[in-house]
């Protein structure tokens, strides 16, 4: 017989039961949606990797309640990933550092560290609370698929995968939180997001890296796979754009007999009308609210391709180039199209 649908609830009692019993819990945080197990129960932890069919090796994020637990799942804490953590927690900063002993392998992907953060969402701080415990939660979407903003999304991603959806309402950051390595001497960002490489120098005066090799020579893109080009990525082709060119180029795909759209901030002049305009936002916040949401949208209008027109590369806006970069399958910094022409057919 077919199983009823999980419940999707506001009750916080209910989830932390489902926790305890090694059960599977959509958490509303305020970056993007996660997938809750008990970050201490080999079994819950497993059926995540299971449910989003993501591969072993991608360590997990373990959320806790306060900064003081740090001391649990940390062997050493500098004094600047204290400072840092009394800055932005709850918020949406994830701190590496080197795993204390007993925290799980399958939890940091055999590394030596553990990804640890205090969530700023009110029903994800409640449930920390009661749970007591650490709760190891990835993006709730299936490996390499858009992380979700709203519960309807983890629905859609994950379905009867989950044994409870706790409804939070919209994210309100709505991309993933900034990752920092402060496992090492040199500082790193491993992943861009609304806390700011500025941000974090302004609390403690060091400098930071951004990806690249870590002290020992290895590069830290390896060690964070979710950072890898290609994720985030919607169904249809994403083109990367600026406001200038984006008419052009949307109406050389459409020409080529492309279903075409264009995200962008502004509605460009003299779009065809069956290109759709997908409204980025105004404001960088409203950008990062919004963007997957709309990368989500260009699927449910079967775009095959979706010309995007990043932001400027201030503050968030880094972030969400990122995001669009990686959509668009590169990984790297490189120089937006302007060509007219449509690369050599669709992906
Ligand atoms: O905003 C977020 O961070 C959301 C919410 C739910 O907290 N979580 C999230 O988790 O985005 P996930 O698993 O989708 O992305 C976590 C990233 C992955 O790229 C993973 O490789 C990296 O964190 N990561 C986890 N542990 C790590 C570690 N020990 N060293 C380096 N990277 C690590
Ligand atoms: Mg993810």
């Amino acid at each position: 017989m077919k199983r009823a649908p999980p419940p999707i609830t506001r009750d916080v009692g209910r989830a932390v039961r489902v926790l305890q019993d090694g059960g599977l819990v959509a958490l509303p945080t305020e970056p993007v949606y996660g997938l809750g197990a008990d970050a201490s129960n080999g079994r819950a932890v497993a059926r995540i990797f299971t449910a989003k069919q993501r591969p072993p090796n991608h360590p997990l994020i373990v959320h806790l309640h306060r900064p003081a637990q740090l001391a649990q799942w940390a062997s050493v804490i500098p004094r600047t990933a204290w400072q840092r953590a009394e800055a932005f927690w709850p918020g949406p900063l994830t701190l590496i550092l080197k795993r204390a002993p007993g925290v799980l392998d399958a939890v940091t992907g055999g590394q030596n560290t553990v990804a640890l953060r205090v969530p700023g969402h009110s029903l994800a701080l409640r449930v920390l609370e009661q749970f007591g415990g650490g709760i190891a939660a990835p993006s709730a979407n299936r490996h390499g698929r858009i992380s979700p903003t709203t519960v309807e999304h983890v629905v859609s991603e994950l379905g009867d995968a989950v044994d409870l959806l706790l409804d939070g309402g919209p994210c309100d950051v709505g991309i993933e939180a900034t990752i920092v390595d402060v496992s090492s001497a040199s500082v790193r960002i491993l992943r861009p997001g609304a806390i700011t490489a500025h941000d974090l120098q302004v609390v403690t005066g060091d400098a930071l890296a951004c990806g690249g090799d870590d002290d020992d020579g290895h590069d830290t893109r390896m060690r964070s796979p979710g950072a890898m080009t290609s994720h985030y990525a919607p169904q249809a082709s994403v083109v990367l754009s600026t406001a200038e060119h984006a008419q052009r180029q949307a109406e050389a795909w459409r020409l080529q007999g492309a279903h075409v759209g264009v995200l962008a901030a502004r509605q460009p002049e003299a779009l065809h009308p069956s290109v759709c305009w997908l409204p980025l936002g105004e404001t960088a916040d409203q950008q990062a609210q919004q963007l997957y949401r709309r990368l989500r949208q260009a699927d449910e209008l079967g775009l095959d391709v979706l010309i995007a027109v990043p932001p400027p590369d201030e503050g968030v806006g880094h972030a969400l180039r990122d995001r669009l970069q990686r959509a668009a399958g590169r990984g790297d910094e490189t120089p937006l199209a302007g060509d007219a022409s449509p690369p050599g057919g669709k992906r």
